[in-house]
């Protein structure tokens, strides 16, 4: 069983599949959530859906482009509950462009959001992060292999684990740093990739995408007391399609 009553989780990206299963399962155990996305709108009505009365829960809109926006939501999480134990950076955008057709502003945004942004979050929360702390950034399978028509986003993910294990460095032994690798998760951000090429499914060893709850309960594995000796690490969630493909 993990406990997190007493922790208080800053996620980034927190109107996304990924990130609502993230918060439901962290609220679930106990801790208060800063909910962050670039839909302020939604990501404040996710969090009155997961927690009418608001006791646990802050959300506000990020945009994890812009540095003081990570600012705003550092201070406002500190001020609403004091400290923050725990830092999940998911906020991303998967676009499909070629390198030889892709314009400046595509390759920009792709790095502004998925590497850059974990950037501002980490830098903002480090001094406001409690000892005994975690971060766990949302990588990708893309991040390792490539990606074909995504170049943009493995190489921001490509960055991402290296920033990983770089931080893990440098904030131990007071905070561990790590990352999950999700490969094919239910949601829209791969739909179109399934529709365009289904048998990736029966490639996967599995044989079916994953759950954003699964990738969840990986994520609160790093971030609980079960993964204290790990830092530095990337645990893949991807149905064994990293090994067979
Ligand atoms: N779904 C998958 O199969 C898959 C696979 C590998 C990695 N990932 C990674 O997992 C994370 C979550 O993915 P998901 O499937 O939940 O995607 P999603 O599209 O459902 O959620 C992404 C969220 O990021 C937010 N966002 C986009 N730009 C932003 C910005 N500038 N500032 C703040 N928030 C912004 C969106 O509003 C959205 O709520 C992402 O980092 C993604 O790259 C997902």
């Amino acid at each position: 069983m993990i406990d997190m009553s007493g922790k208080v989780l800053l996620l980034t990206g927190a109107s996304g599949a990924i990130s609502r299963a993230i918060a439901t399962l962290f609220h679930a155990h106990g801790a208060a959530c800063v909910l962050t996305d670039f839909d302020g709108d939604a990501v404040v009505a996710f969090a009155r859906g997961l927690d009418p009365e608001g006791a646990r829960t802050l959300a506000l809109r990020q945009d994890v482009t812009e540095a003081g926006d990570a600012q705003h939501a550092v201070t406002s999480a500190v001020a609403q509950f004091g400290r923050i134990d725990l830092v999940v950076t998911a906020a991303g955008l998967y676009r499909d462009a070629l390198v030889s057709e892709m314009s400046e502003a595509e390759w920009r945004q792709s790095i502004a959001i998925n590497l850059d942004g974990v950037f501002h979050t980490c830098r903002a929360a480090i001094p406001h992060l409690a000892p005994g702390g975690a971060i766990v950034n949302i990588a990708s399978m893309a991040g390792h292999r490539g990606s074909f028509a995504h170049a943009h986003y493995a190489a921001a993910k490509g960055g991402v684990l290296s920033l990983t294990r770089s931080l893990a460095l440098e904030l131990a032994p007071k905070i561990r740093v790590n990352a999950v690798s999700p490969g094919l998760i239910e949601g829209p951000m791969v739909q179109p990739l399934i529709a365009r090429k289904p048998e990736l499914i029966p490639n996967t060893p599995l044989q079916r995408l994953g759950t954003a709850a699964e990738v969840a309960g990986v994520v609160a594995f790093l971030c609980s007391d079960l993964a204290r000796f790990v830092t530095g690490e990337t645990i893949h969630v991807n149905g064994g399609l990293h090994i067979a493909s």
